[in-house]
């Protein structure tokens, strides 16, 4: 039966990698590779250090796929992201069916934790559930972006015995969720903090966590708001490519 193992490999810093991750490592026949453009190449070239450091089988080899891009123009959301699923479970189903064989253990490395905001594990789901190649599947956790960003920030996530919500910057558009007083907000293209009240919510914000580059800016929001703006529009125009994270805290009630 083939296996394919799901690998949380952090957010960027090679030491977040788990011991249980290094062992999974040394039992993979073939790494995939799963391609997001140029901007993302750096991305690549630490999946590619992580497995020259760890994989001790010494015949393990690679196979390429190339994610499909999704239509980020269209008004009708939903409809693009079924469409752009069904185009990656294609994709994945090729891959599975002519680059691992039989009896083999392939891998997919997962930026952060594979349970948070990723698609691979959707996508395994969906090739399995149709039916055409046959195989089994593990996840091995990951140090998530966001539990990298609070220990930088050195803060806890939840204040003590309160819930704390995961959301993006596309769900904070639409307004601070009413129920809970701590948010951590992920994939923000459009500086969505810059909508809730400046000077009741405190922000952590920090990019590229983990790594060399790591950005981090903590404060009032109406008192950070534009030197986050500045500094992540500078980053990004330097690396071609940026990844930030933030928890809002509500000061009051
Ligand atoms: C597709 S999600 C993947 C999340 C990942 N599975 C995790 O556990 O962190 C990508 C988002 O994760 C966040 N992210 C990932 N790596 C990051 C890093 N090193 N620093 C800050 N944010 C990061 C950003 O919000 C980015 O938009």
């Amino acid at each position: 039966m083939r296996r394919i193992l799901v690998i949380g490999i952090g957010a960027g810093n090679p030491e977040h990698l788990t011991l249980q991750a290094v062992t999974a490592l040394a039992q993979v026949d073939v790494f995939f590779v799963i391609d997001k453009g140029d901007a993302k190449a750096d991305l690549v070239r630490l999946r590619r250090e992580i497995v020259e450091r760890h994989a001790t089988r010494k015949s393990y080899r690679w196979a390429e796929v190339e994610d499909p891009v999704r239509d980020r123009t269209t008004p009708a959301y939903s409809a693009a992201v079924a469409e752009w699923r069904s185009r990656r479970t294609d994709a994945f189903e090729r891959l599975l069916a002519d680059d691992l064989g039989e009896d083999e253990c392939g891998a997919i490395l997962v930026w952060g934790d594979p349970t948070l905001y990723d698609g691979t594990i959707d996508v395994l789901r969906a090739v399995l559930a149709r039916g055409h190649v046959a195989f089994d599947y593990e996840v091995i956790p990951g140090i998530s972006s966001v539990s990298a960003l609070a220990a930088s920030h050195r803060v806890p996530l939840n204040r003590v015995g309160r819930g704390v919500q995961i959301t993006t910057g596309r769900l904070l558009s639409e307004g601070f969720p009413e129920d809970v007083d701590d948010v951590v907000v992920m994939l923000d293209g459009r500086l969505a903090f810059r909508q809730v009240d400046q000077d009741d919510v405190e922000i952590f914000w920090g990019a590229y966590v983990g790594t060399p580059d790591e950005l981090l800016v903590s404060g009032a929001v109406g008192a950070v708001a534009d030197e986050i703006e500045r500094r992540r529009a500078e980053a990004r125009e330097r690396k071609g490519w940026i990844m930030d994270t933030y928890l809002l805290r509500r000061r009051t009630r």
